[in-house]
């Protein structure tokens, strides 16, 4: 992290978990834990919780985050959400082209693009998630992989949007399994990722950009990683659930 240039977040990404009742109680133990953190705070709901995450967390120093937004403004687009519809109840962030989404549900750099436009014009601010897949690794394509999304996810962005968009580094190969990418291999990507932008754009630009990493972060693993220059915090799914491990997150990502 190199907290002169850019802030450091702590984003949890809840996917399809919490009932109501479930996310208010750990909405509720969160608040206090957060309260101390010297880096932001986000939490990704479903959609179901967002209004609920909003009224609790109001006053607060976490942010509301949703996990998918839709790129038209309105229409007959069923079980769809847009970013007006966001913005109006009071979320402030928005994960997209996850690789869930991508992996599951025909996402692809087209459309993360043109969600990540849509999302920035309506004021919300994006979580890029871009990684690649393990056969991708093998075949030792990495770099061109993430480049690519980079370049297509980000297309016609323009330098003052892209400020505002966190990029969320996660090797699909370390979602959920337990395998985490090592510091080095994090860092590599992460720099890899600040580069592709400083080409894109400008290094004063590529610098004042967030990047996350994202993939079995949890409290054994976090200081390691959040050490290098690049990795500006992390997109958090399963310690997110529980508020002691996001907490450790947190104090990592404060130091
Ligand atoms: P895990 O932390 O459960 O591996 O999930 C990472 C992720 O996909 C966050 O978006």
């Amino acid at each position: 992290m190199n907290k002169e240039l850019r802030q450091a977040v702590i984003a949890g990404n809840w996917k399809m978990n919490k009932t109501r009742p479930e996310a208010k109680a750990l909405i509720e133990e969160l608040i206090p834990i957060a309260e101390k953190a010297n880096c932001g705070v986000v939490i990704c709901v479903p959609f179901t919780n967002l209004e609920t995450a909003v009224e609790l967390t109001k006053g607060t120093n976490i942010k509301v985050g949703a996990e998918n937004v839709h790129f038209e403004k309105s229409g007959a687009f069923t079980g769809e959400i847009s970013a007006d519809m966001l913005t109006e109840i009071g979320v402030e962030y928005v994960i997209i082209g996850h690789s869930e989404r991508r992996q599951y549900f025909g996402e692809t750099d087209e459309t993360v693009n043109k969600r990540t436009k849509s999302a920035l014009a309506a004021g919300l601010k994006p979580i890029v998630c871009v990684g690649e897949l393990l056969w991708e690794r093998e075949c030792n394509i990495t770099e061109e992989v993430v480049a690519r999304q980079i370049k297509l996810d980000l297309f016609d962005v323009s330098a003052e949007d892209v400020k505002k968009t966190i990029i969320a580094y996660e090797p699909v190969w370390a979602i959920g399994t337990g395998k985490v990418a090592t510091a080095e291999q994090a860092e590599e990507v992460c720099k890899l990722i600040r580069d592709t932008l400083a080409k894109l754009y400008d290094k004063e630009t590529a610098d004042a950009v967030t990047i996350q990493y994202g993939g079995s972060m949890n409290p054994k693993n976090a200081a390691e990683l959040l050490a290098q220059e690049d990795v500006d915090g992390g997109l958090i799914g399963g310690a997110s659930l529980k508020a002691a491990d996001f907490g450790v997150l947190l104090d990592e990502a404060s130091k």
